[in-house]
């Protein structure tokens, strides 16, 4: 990877703060339930960090969909195939966004994550886990939890797991929790929610989830952050343009930013 490569909105002095000897921070996203807002985060994320000076790599890892460049409206060209194969390195993969992160793209012919064998999941792990330049990498899991899912899950550094109010999200983010609690003892697992109608109904709902883990898992995940319920995200969707750059300033925004921050 060069410094025009994914020079992010910063600028160079950012990169410079990203020494290449130093791995990345792998930040997994995960939900179980499909729908609660995984994609959308973790590209919002990526554009929050990108903009705190963070070298940011994101991955989409719902493979033979496009989700990650439908929603940037990227052109497209790079995806993982070529990695997956093992013919080409990552930053051959890699497209750029304009948002000033680098993007590993899952739209390959290489069909789906839960159809690529053990070795293969563990060698992309290993390359995203030991990924030089970057000093986070999220993987923006898809939906369900498949072995594929909760082996990309365990090696991340840290989890995040999305729910929402609704019941069957929260039985899906405690069987994430659950699962990666048992594919990685003392692992750093934090639960997001997403859709909320306000803060108040999302530590609400963070509690009923949190309490549930207390009570069977023995552990309460910390809160990572509460995105508020915000007309401006499918608007921003639907003209492929992300939040940051389209709504600054509205309500989601200004949650996911705080998130960023949390994790810096
Ligand atoms: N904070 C929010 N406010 C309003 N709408 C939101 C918010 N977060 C997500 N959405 C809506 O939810 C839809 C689904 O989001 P997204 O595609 O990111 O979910 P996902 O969890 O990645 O889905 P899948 O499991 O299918 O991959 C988006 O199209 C968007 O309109
Ligand atoms: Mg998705």
């Amino acid at each position: 990877m060069t410094e025009t490569a994914v020079a992010p909105e910063g600028g160079v002095r950012d990169r410079e703060a990203t020494p290449a000897s130093r791995p990345a921070r792998l930040v997994a996203v995960a939900s179980g339930k499909g729908g609660v807002g995984k994609t959308w985060l973790s590209i919002t994320l990526a554009h929050a960090l990108a903009r705190s000076g963070a070298g940011v790599l994101l991955f989409d890892g719902d493979l033979g969909l496009a989700n990650v460049d439908v929603q940037l409206g990227l052109a497209g060209g790079r995806d993982v195939g070529p990695l997956l194969a093992g013919v080409a390195p990552l930053e051959d993969c890699v497209q750029t966004s304009a948002a000033g992160f680098a993007v590993l793209a899952g739209s390959s012919g290489t069909g789906t994550f839960s159809a690529l064998p053990d070795a293969t999941i563990d060698r992309l792990a290993a390359v995203l886990a030991g990924a030089r330049g970057y000093s986070h990498v999220l993987l923006d899991l898809g939906a369900g939890l498949d072995r594929t899912v909760r082996r990309m899950a365990a090696t991340a550094a840290t989890l995040l797991v999305v729910t929402t109010d609704e019941p069957t999200a929260l039985t899906d983010a405690y069987a994430a929790l659950k699962l990666a609690t048992h594919d990685k003892p003392g692992g750093d697992r934090r639960i997001v929610v997403n859709l909320a109608a306000s803060r108040a109904a999302g530590e609400r709902t963070y509690a009923t989830l949190a309490k549930a883990c207390e009570k069977f898992l023995g552990a309460r995940p910390p809160l990572a952050g509460i995105i508020r319920r915000d007309p401006r995200v499918p608007e921003a969707i639907r003209r492929q343009t992300p939040l940051l750059t389209r709504h600054p300033h509205s309500e989601a925004a200004a949650d996911v930013s705080a998130l960023a921050r949390a994790l810096l």
